[in-house]
């Protein structure tokens, strides 16, 4: 009997079922007065703690322009995690992630401040073991990244010394087109080579973006319908019930399309077109998306097949809503979109003349974000066509967030005497089908970026790619006057209803 036949499954390193637990390591957040840092970094590193997936020494780094000690820092990670934090506070585990958590204060251009972020990491290389392992993660505007980059470089910080490893994490926005984009990967990579660098696309941490790929590669019963046979066309909406809040600065000048069009709609997008992948290692799941990323068209007619607007005051949730031109910090002639919705191909065999509708927007009717994958009539019916009127297509619909699932919609009888059909659907909801809750998508990347496993962060090539796509979508909005408008708590505007009308087809109301 060979020696892998006497291996204990369970002991198997290989074997997915196992926690994947980080190694000695640290993490170093610039940024780290920010909003992501608050509410999503901070608390994720805690409830990764808290589920035993961090090695004990793991040591956390604050860097910013304040004056904090080590402990004003920590008061502000507590107060974080006790208001965002996913799993219940335990004393003991936060006392043993505070006992690694240091402050550099300073500038991006102070030398002396990146001098003392070396002295801090030797420190905790020798006090908790952390072995010379560190992620610097990026979480500050992109215009601050080449200083940042060339800072750890210069002090030393960007070598891993033999044996252990330096990564850079990275947030969006990559850029605010192709050129911008080139220009920082160029900037990035003069300092960390490609495997050294993740970039942060949030949604590819989801669970349920994660499922996608599940679905269609782990079941026999959808990829023979999932093509231009049979698929009529794709939806893919993320719509949002809240405004800009404070993210004025952020967002004007930026946009619907650059936030979100760019990044998580066109993945949610290539994850739903791609064919299977060699494996599920990075590099095959990279190749397939980016095959997808390559083949996507936009319509000649961009007038027609683009759809830009800025919400106006409305109601929400019972309450009275400014609209975009009127809340701080926005300047009142902006043609910022803060709604968008795009036709775009994907010139393959599989999907040659499927359209794939990609919309969001601020403000809509309510928080939801959807695949939807509709299918074509049924080719003859049987049955009078009075008692079918009402019928819809077929669907399948991956439910992102929230009441994470799956719905199909299909006919059926209705009971009584006469053949009446109507749609009716089935559900697969995550909240009763599994007892464990999901991680949120920042656990799953802070822990992958940690252990080195970059399947959910896309690739340079993918973010050039999806700014090819969308630089003439914005190039020909600029040559637009003011964008349309809609009203607060709606479902985007008319031209949007209008732009699938002509195509004979309309937005599903989730
Ligand atoms: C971010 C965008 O990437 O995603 C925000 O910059 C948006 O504008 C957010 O609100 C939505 O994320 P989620 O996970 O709440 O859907």
């Amino acid at each position: 009997m060979t020696a892998t036949a006497w291996h204990n499954p369970l002991r198997d390193p290989r074997d997915r079922r196992l926690p994947r637990i980080a190694g000695p390591s640290g993490l170093v957040i610039f940024g780290v007065t920010g909003d992501l840092s608050r509410k999503k970094l901070m608390p994720a590193v805690y409830d990764l703690a808290n589920r035993g997936l961090l090695p004990p020494g793991f040591s956390l780094l604050g860097f910013a322009r304040r004056e904090w000690e080590d402990q004003d820092f920590a008061e502000v990670v507590h107060d974080a995690v006790r208001e965002h934090a996913r799993t219940p506070f335990r004393e003991e585990v936060w006392q043993q992630l505070a006992d690694g958590m240091r402050f550099i204060p300073g500038d991006f251009d102070d030398d002396t401040a990146f001098e003392q972020l070396r002295d801090a990491v030797d420190e905790l290389d020798d006090k908790r073991g952390t072995s010379g392992n560190y992620a610097f993660y990026l979480s500050v505007p992109p215009k601050f990244f080449p200083k940042v980059v060339e800072q750890l470089k210069k002090h030393g910080l960007a070598d891993a010394p033999e044996g252990s490893w330096r990564r850079a994490v990275i947030e969006k926005p990559f850029g605010h087109d192709l050129k911008s984009a080139q220009e920082l990967n160029r900037i990035v990579h003069e300092v960390f080579a490609p495997d050294q660098v993740f970039r942060i696309d949030h949604y590819l941490g989801k669970e349920t973006v994660q499922n996608i790929l599940a679905l269609r590669f782990a079941n026999q019963m959808y990829e023979p319908v999932w093509n231009r046979s049979y698929v009529d066309h794709v939806q893919i909406t993320m719509a949002e019930d809240i405004g800009i809040g404070g993210r004025a600065g952020y967002y004007d000048g930026i946009g619907a399309a650059r936030d979100v069009i760019q990044n998580h709609l066109l993945q949610l997008m290539a994850l739903t077109a791609m064919e299977e992948p060699a494996s599920f290692d990075a590099a095959s799941l990279v190749t397939e998306k980016l095959k997808v990323l390559k083949s996507v068209r936009l319509p000649a007619d961009l007038e027609r097949s683009t759809v830009r607007a800025q919400y106006a005051a409305g109601w929400q949730g019972g309450e009275r809503v400014r609209g975009y031109l009127q809340e701080d910090g926005i300047d009142p002639r902006s043609t910022t979109d803060t709604y968008a919705a795009v036709k775009l191909e994907v010139d393959n065999r599989r999907w040659a003349g499927v359209p794939f509708y990609l919309r969001t927007g601020k403000r809509l009717g309510r928080r939801v974000t959807e695949i939807a994958v509709v299918f074509q009539r049924a080719p003859h019916s049987p049955f009078d066509s009075t008692a079918t009127e009402e019928l819809g297509q077929n669907a399948i619909v991956i439910r992102v967030q929230p009441d994470e699932g799956m719905t199909v919609r299909f006919g059926s009888k209705v009971p009584g005497t006469s053949m009446e059909i109507r749609d009716v659907s089935m559900d697969f909801a995550y909240g009763e089908s599994f007892t464990e809750s999901s991680p949120e998508a920042y656990e799953r990347l802070i822990l992958d970026v940690l252990l080195g496993d970059a399947n959910l962060f896309p690739r340079t090539e993918e973010v050039e790619e999806s700014w090819r796509i969308l630089d003439p979508v914005e190039e020909h909005w600029d040559t637009l006057g003011r964008p349309a408008q809609y009203a607060s708590g709606s479902w985007g505007p008319e031209e949007a209803d209008e732009m699938l009308a002509r195509d004979g087809r309309s937005w599903r109301r989730p």
